[in-house]
């Protein structure tokens, strides 16, 4: 696209102050500016601005909704699908995909959140936690397992270099695939034009861990996996250390064509109470979708069956396992919608040709969510599992979904892990877990696996144990 026709199509979009933003830029920024304009997605800039910027989505109406069908398998259906899941495993078809482009503003890290250190005992950060497991499985089930990894424009060299200095964590480089995310402008909430953080430049942010689809084909990944006979994708985000990176039942759910059409599949934990702030899986009319909380009606979310249990507590916990044919028609079709959020977005101001930080929310940010897939799928697989064993996210500096909480919820699950091979484990009133512990999944990847020789004879309140 040359200078001109970048100019008239920002005219179109009703964009012309970055043509006047051009006018107070010497050529070499000038030119800067156009061409990062000219990667925006101008031919459809206009209607995400009318659709999504200035008026929000259409709240559709929650009509025709009922709770979402789960699976909870008996011990012999969890042996039967384990087993067909490890033979999946096994022949090479399952890939991990960690989303790790998020921005981690509530933890406030200074760098990639995979580099977080998590583990209670030894600290390893987040990437090295699904490394270890991504190992362990490659040697249980003999084959080597690829690890690929969305980070963002703004994490995609720190995350790298991280690798690098941790030398993989082991892993064979080739086993590792980094590509960075896609990036949307942000907008001003009052008209809908695109905030510049500079004078040269356009203020962007990710789009979501939806834009995992995009990047996912843009990268080659998807047509490599192909040409791999991967035909699953593991999708799990970053911040969550207990996510069983590679987990032979959910396979083996997703995989039984008498359960699933094999397109994505979920996780799900029973929400801990109706106020909860997760999303829940639902059936709309003939399809799952998930509601998120703030969309729920408040009748719905406290309505319970006749048990006493909500009836709608299917919470979403961001684990899924996406087909990779699925994934490119997720692509080819493009109908995942942008959602609004409205942030505080530090801009450059025009008019007065100085930066602002707001006090209050002035941009939108236009996102894609992975879980609006799911409503494109004829027969999605949803999985119950045990919050205890597979989920403790790293969201919030403290409090709920907080370091804090992970590391506990981490040192209760491997002392109930240490608990079950008959080790005394000393814990508080409310039945925590008073010492650290961490098990590597290179040790043990569930506690039947623990060898006699590694257990402690018990597990005092201060007790750092690292098996
Ligand atoms: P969150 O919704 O928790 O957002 O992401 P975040 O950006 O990490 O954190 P906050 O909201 O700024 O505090 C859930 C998962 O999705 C990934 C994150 O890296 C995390 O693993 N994610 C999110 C992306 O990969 N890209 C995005 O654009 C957004």
């Amino acid at each position: 696209m040359d200078t001109e026709q970048i100019r008239s199509r920002l005219k179109a979009c009703g964009q012309d102050h970055i043509l006047e933003a051009c006018e107070k830029l010497d050529p070499a920024r000038r030119s800067a500016l156009l061409e990062q304009a000219s990667r925006l997605p101008l031919d459809s800039l206009r209607e995400l601005i009318d659709s999504f910027v200035l008026k929000g989505a259409a709240d559709e109406p929650c009509t025709a909704i009922s709770p979402a069908v789960v699976t909870m398998p008996d011990a012999a259906l969890a042996a039967e699908l384990t087993a067909r899941g490890e033979q999946v495993i096994r022949d090479g078809r399952v890939a991990a995909f960690t989303v790790a482009g998020g921005q981690g503003t509530r933890l406030g890290w200074g760098g990639p959140k995979g580099t977080y250190p998590a583990t209670p005992v030894s600290g390893k950060p987040l990437f090295r936690v699904f490394a270890e497991q991504i190992e362990a499985a490659s040697i249980a089930w003999d084959t080597p397992i690829r690890w690929y990894i969305m980070t963002s424009e703004a994490n995609d060299s720190a995350t790298r270099s991280f690798f690098a200095d941790n030398n993989w964590f082991g892993l064979p480089r080739t086993q590792v695939m980094l590509f960075p995310q896609g990036m949307m402008p942000c907008f001003d909430r009052g008209n809908g034009n695109v905030l510049l953080e500079a004078p040269d430049r356009i203020a962007m942010s990710p789009d979501g861990h939806g834009g995992s689809i995009a990047a996912l084909h843009a990268s080659g990944a998807l047509e490599e996996m192909s040409v791999l006979g991967i035909d699953t994708i593991s999708y799990f985000q970053v911040d969550n250390p207990l996510s069983s990176v590679i987990d032979p039942l959910f396979i083996g759910l997703h995989s039984d064509p008498d359960r699933s059409s094999g397109e994505m599949s979920s996780k799900m934990v029973p929400k801990r109470e109706s106020a909860e702030k997760v999303g829940v899986f639902c059936r709309v009319g003939e399809r799952t979708q998930v509601i998120e909380y703030s969309d729920m009606p408040e009748s719905l979310m406290t309505e319970v069956d006749d048990d006493g249990r909500l009836r709608y507590d299917a919470g979403n916990i961001a684990i899924h396992l996406l087909g990779v044919e699925f994934a490119n028609r997720v692509f080819e079709e493009n109908e995942l919608p942008w959602h609004r959020a409205l942030k505080k977005v530090p801009c450059f101001d025009l008019e007065t040709q100085s930066k602002t930080t707001p006090e209050s929310p002035n941009g939108v940010k236009l996102e894609r969510f992975i879980f609006d897939a799911l409503s494109l799928v004829s027969r999605p697989a949803i999985l119950e599992v045990d919050r205890s064993m597979e989920f403790a996210p790293i969201k919030n500096a403290t409090g709920q979904d907080s370091p804090e909480s992970c590391r506990q919820a981490q040192n209760d699950l491997y002392g109930d892990w240490l608990a079950s091979r008959g080790v005394d484990v000393t814990r508080d009133g409310n039945g925590h877990v008073l010492a650290d512990i961490e098990i590597s999944p290179l040790s043990a990847m569930t506690s039947e696996q623990l060898q006699p020789e590694d257990l402690p004879a018990a597990v005092g309140s201060d007790d750092r144990i690292l098996i």
